[in-house]
């Protein structure tokens, strides 16, 4: 496949020109010029709703972002991508984690993973001798399965789940606070079974058992099972080559989650899941929600100079949602060359921050009114109650309208013209968690098509690690 940059693509020049009547226009000359445009940029789609009505578009923009997919080969890449081809050229593999969660029509090796994963989390699940599950693992090793926990609680069970991450001792003795050796199984997550932080925190976790045998302590989720084995763990399940540690929640790395909400929930977040890999396969451009998002995401940076993008879930349920993102999407697409190598003359990530709504209301939320810079946001509605989902949009309009009245002095006016998405989830269970955070893959992968990079490598978090080796083994 081809891959010449967007910037040579026509869609990407008249849009250009357009930014700069875009930038003429307030939110509110928008919506006076177009009454139903509150209903018209409102799109519902694999039961999620999404509703851009306050983003900086108007249909002409729009038709070109949408023009703008189709020069990138967006379809190309996305049956590339759902076929299975090597589409991560650095690292040579396929990209596999929509058929993870493909259900009857996932590869054997998948539903016996699958298997595996059900049968340990029944037993484990099943009031044996097991009081406590600890999670250890970094990165895509841990922020998915703790964000499931976080957001849907251990359900129908006793047993508590912790997560270990850190290299500092403080995590895992924070996960282990209250916990006895005879009841507490650990479960390693490493990829590469190489991650300093999680093998340092392993072998503390192995040490802390004193003479027990590991075999029976120790689960591993891997693709390195030759390690993992030689370092006692007694059960190893299989994380493939082509699942990156970022899309990797639906693959055994969610065996902790699947511990803590059942086979049931479980299945439910892949339903879930499935359904948005549906709908971004199946639905019109001009419909379709992840692509929708990751062009008004593109718009907004390259367009309209966005350096930041706030996620603000209104949903206690989702308060780690913010740190999940920040790794989908900083480490997918912040890259700086494209596929073919060449440096990069636009912008690609922007810097994915955020908290939960109404918590930042209380602290950031000042400069998104009044700050210096314009950032964009996106405002996840979860119908949790009456008060959050009216906070949410009571910040997007005010963000997107502000207020100038005469009146009021400089200091109180709000500049408004703040692009903001509204995302709404019908509430907070498996099935929608499981929507949402394939909605943001697939937003994520779009992003990477539009700037022609490759969204599954991460060489950018290398050299750091064999900087820190190097200083380490220096003494200093
Ligand atoms: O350092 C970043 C990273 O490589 C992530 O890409 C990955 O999710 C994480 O570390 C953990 O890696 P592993 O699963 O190999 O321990």
């Amino acid at each position: 496949m081809t891959t010449p940059p967007p910037t040579a693509c026509p869609a990407w020049q008249q849009l250009g020109e357009e930014a700069a009547r875009l930038r003429a226009l307030s939110l509110s000359e928008l919506f006076a010029q177009d009454r139903q445009r509150a209903r018209d940029c409102t799109l519902a789609g694999a039961g999620l709703q999404l509703d851009f009505s306050r983003q900086r578009v108007d249909s002409r923009v729009l038709g070109l972002l949408v023009t703008l997919a189709a020069e990138r080969g967006l379809p190309q890449w996305r049956a590339a991508l759902y076929g299975g081809e090597p589409i991560n050229v650095t690292e040579q593999r396929a990209v596999g984690h929509t058929a993870l969660r493909a259900g009857d029509a996932a590869p054997g090796e998948v539903r016996a993973t699958l298997a595996r994963m059900r049968g340990l989390a029944q037993r484990l699940r099943g009031g044996g001798c097991w009081r406590r599950i600890v999670h250890l693992g970094t990165g895509g090793s841990v922020l998915g399965p703790q964000l499931v926990v976080d957001a849907l609680g251990a359900l129908d069970t006793d047993l508590e789940i912790a997560f270990a991450a850190n290299i500092d001792p403080l995590d895992l003795g924070r996960a282990l606070a209250g916990a006895r050796p005879e009841t507490t199984l650990f479960v390693v997550v490493s990829k590469t079974f190489t991650t300093e932080e999680t093998l340092a925190n392993a072998r503390a976790a192995r040490r802390w058992l004193g003479e027990r045998d590991p075999a029976s302590h120790f689960i591993a989720v891997t693709g390195n099972a030759p390690a993992a084995r030689a370092f006692g763990a007694g059960e190893v399940l299989p994380l493939p080559d082509s699942i990156g540690g970022r899309f990797s929640l639906w693959s055994a790395v969610g065996l902790s989650a699947l511990c803590a909400i059942g086979a049931e929930r479980f299945d439910a977040l892949l339903a879930g899941a499935r359904e948005v890999d549906q709908h971004f396969a199946a639905a019109a451009p001009e419909r379709n929600l992840p692509l929708l998002m990751a062009l008004l995401g593109a718009w907004n940076v390259n367009f309209l100079g966005a350096a930041t993008h706030a996620v603000l879930p209104y949903a206690h349920a989702l308060r780690l949602l913010p740190a999940y993102l920040q790794q989908l999407e900083m480490e997918s697409n912040g890259k700086c060359v494209d596929r073919e190598g060449r440096a990069l003359d636009y912008a690609t990530a922007p810097v994915v921050w955020g908290a939960e709504g109404t918590v930042g209301q209380h602290s950031f939320h000042q400069l998104l009114h009044q700050g210096t810079q314009a950032v964009p946001a996106d405002f996840i509605v979860a119908g949790v109650n009456a008060e959050l989902d009216a906070n949410a949009e009571a910040q997007a309009d005010a963000l997107a309208f502000g207020t100038a009245d005469a009146p009021l002095p400089p200091y109180r006016r709000h500049p408004g013209n703040r692009p903001s998405s509204l995302i709404r989830l019908e509430r907070i269970d498996a099935l929608n968690l499981g929507r949402l955070l394939a909605l943001y893959e697939h937003k994520v992968f779009a992003q990477g098509v539009i700037w022609n990079i490759n969204s599954f490598d991460q060489w950018g978090v290398e050299l750091g690690k064999a900087l820190a080796r190097r200083i380490l083994s220096k003494g200093t």
